[in-house]
């Protein structure tokens, strides 16, 4: 094989065109000719000829990890993404990122998302590519992804690895990880045994994939598609099916035309699509972890999302989708039911039809492309919600200034109007020493709090915030209580249970100084979250008890716990934010 040597004239010069495939972003040699001569002569070495690589190069972020089940299919999906890169007339290039899961993540996953983030960032930046395909899918991969690159800037698409299939236990269907609490929440009970414990535990996971329900993952999978960043129907295909592999052949086609028309992110993560994502988060009943996600994506791009409009948006947007933990439905149920498409067109008169998505085309026209619907019992209409109301409320007051949230289309309605007494945890260890002693003093009217498990607090604000229900009370029969932490939960789980307290306790927040036997007093209609003491004694406490931040001494934890944002701003690292602020989402 013969070719002439590169051309030295590929430099960033004032009226050079940008430098495309593998000229981009060449290694610093003080000679550019030389740095794509030596670069090409490296890639040769794995066998590739001159034509391949004067394609269009389509980055590939490969997450596959043996540490990571829900990423189980990524082989098979990497092959699809090249085939359809390569049908499109692109050169695909996968390259490894970190991948996290949530179980193989210590001490939280959440710690581990902006190194992610930055690991993905830098990686589009170093390497060339004139587009990237990332595939992700466990909880905090898919928001790492697009932090990471909404930063980078060029263009890119998401492939959602897909969820996993539900299995069957003693005739009843199951699926990660609802039915994990569910289950474990009975044995805590003794109301299984330790048999059937063990013989569960082989069916909540039927095959690699996804958590099957609206978690944190599913949640994350409807917005990337809601914001645009999937091809149309990327969200829902199950990880083992036909269809999510022909997702993945159509996103790689895809990507070579977005690097063709230079279909940068900021044209697709514009304030109207971030309206959309909020609106589909509401309506899907949503963890509530997505509104942590999406702040820190909106960071990247230089938009805050608003709170108070949220909420707003929450009262006129009922739940529609009918699926666990909110409702009874898994996510190849919603799948059946025809995926987003399904789901966006109830939502219609909702939402911002304008928005671009990577396709080129607008989500209106996506939207007409999809065509009529057809009979299902999954997604629900506007006159027959799941939930009247949006599925997360935003509650501020003086234990939280900053807001806080509640699930409450999975709490219990009877508890969302409730004052109690507080039975207090300094932390997360304290919890685990204390809560199942015989002589806690705790009744089933009173209200958990556990302190530092924010964002500095634990650190990582772990998804802690699901405080078990003491067991004595759940050996009573027992099944909920008003639980309040400035920690996460997983989507999977349910409860009356208030969240992401701002400001942390860790940092001084109002929670810190809040003491057993204190009445609280959560209203979820008036969105107040109250501790009844006067500021006077909140005052004194805070003057009694002054509160340290927590610090390091080295590495990525001195890094996290210096710079890591509370969760109004997504827990990102704020050097990571965009240095332009471009104001609030939605836009008013
Ligand atoms: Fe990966 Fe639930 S553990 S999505």
């Amino acid at each position: 094989m013969t070719s002439k040597p590169p051309s030295t004239d590929s430099s960033n010069t004032a009226d050079a065109p940008e430098p495309t495939g593998m000229k981009k972003g060449l290694t610093s040699y003080g000679d550019a000719g030389f740095s794509l001569f030596l670069r090409k002569a490296f890639i040769k070495g794995a066998g590739y000829t001159d034509k391949a690589l004067d394609r269009p190069v389509i980055g590939i972020a490969n997450t596959g990890s043996a540490y990571n089940p829900c990423h189980g299919n990524v082989t098979q999906l990497i092959e699809a993404v090249k085939r359809g890169v390569m049908l499109a007339g692109g050169l695909p290039m996968d390259f490894p990122t970190i991948s996290v899961h949530e179980s193989f993540a210590a001490p939280t996953s959440m710690y581990l998302r902006n190194l992610m983030s930055m690991d993905t960032e830098e990686m589009i930046r170093a390497q060339p590519m004139d587009a990237v395909v990332l595939i992700g899918g466990c909880d905090k991969t898919v928001p790492a992804q697009l932090m990471g690159a909404a930063s980078a800037g060029i263009p890119a698409i998401q492939l959602i690895t897909g969820s996993m299939l539900t299995g069957s236990h003693r005739g009843e269907r199951v699926g990660a990880c609802t039915d994990c609490r569910r289950y474990w929440g009975k044995f805590r009970a003794g109301e299984i045994d330790a048999e059937e414990t063990a013989a569960v535990n082989n069916q909540l996971v039927a095959s690699v994939g996804t958590c099957s329900v609206m978690g944190t993952a599913s949640t994350m999978a409807c917005i990337a598609e809601a914001l645009g960043m999937t091809v149309p129907g990327g969200a829902s295909p199950p990880a083992v099916t036909a269809d999510r592999i022909r997702v993945a052949e159509e996103t790689g086609a895809r990507a070579v035309g977005m690097a063709h028309e230079k279909l940068t992110i900021d044209k697709i993560l514009t304030p109207e699509a971030f309206e959309n994502a909020m609106r589909v988060l509401l309506a899907i009943g949503g963890s509530t972890n997505g509104i942590v996600h999406l702040a820190a994506i909106a960071g990247r791009v230089g938009l805050d999302i608003d709170l108070k409009a949220l909420d707003q948006m929450g009262r006129e947007t009922p739940v529609l989708l009918d699926l666990k933990p909110s409702g009874q439905h898994y996510m190849e149920d919603f799948h059946k039911a025809g995926g987003m498409a399904t789901l966006l067109r109830e939502l219609k008169p909702l939402l911002r039809l304008d928005a671009l998505t990577v396709t080129g085309r607008t989500l209106g026209e996506e939207m007409a492309l999809a065509g009529p619907g057809y009979a299902q019992d999954v997604v629900r209409s506007f006159d027959k919600p799941i939930y009247p109301q949006g599925g997360i409320a935003v509650l501020y007051g003086n234990l939280a200034p900053g807001g806080a949230i509640i699930k409450q289309s999975a709490a219990d309605a009877k508890l969302m109007e409730h004052e109690g007494r507080a039975v207090v945890f300094e932390n997360a260890e304290d919890l685990a020493l204390r809560i199942d002693a015989d002589d806690l003093d705790v009744n089933a009217d009173d209200i958990l709090v556990l302190k530092n498990i924010g964002p500095k607090g634990a650190p990582g604000m772990p998804e802690a915030g699901y405080l078990p229900i003491p067991l004595k009370l759940a050996r009573a029969g027992v099944k909920d209580m008003v639980r309040i932490s400035d920690g996460r939960m997983s989507g999977t789980a349910f409860g009356t249970i208030v969240l992401h307290v701002t400001p942390e306790s860790a940092i001084g927040g109002p929670l810190a100084h809040v003491k057993n036997g204190d009445r609280i007093r959560l209203s979820v209609k008036n969105r107040e979250i109250s501790l009844l003491v006067s500021a006077g004694e909140l005052q004194q406490r805070a003057l009694a008890n002054p509160i340290t931040p927590p610090s390091a001494d080295r590495g990525y934890r001195k890094l996290f716990l210096q710079t890591v944002t509370q969760a109004d701003q997504g827990v990102d690292f704020d050097f990571l934010r965009s240095p332009e602020t471009k104001g609030l989402v939605p836009r008013k």
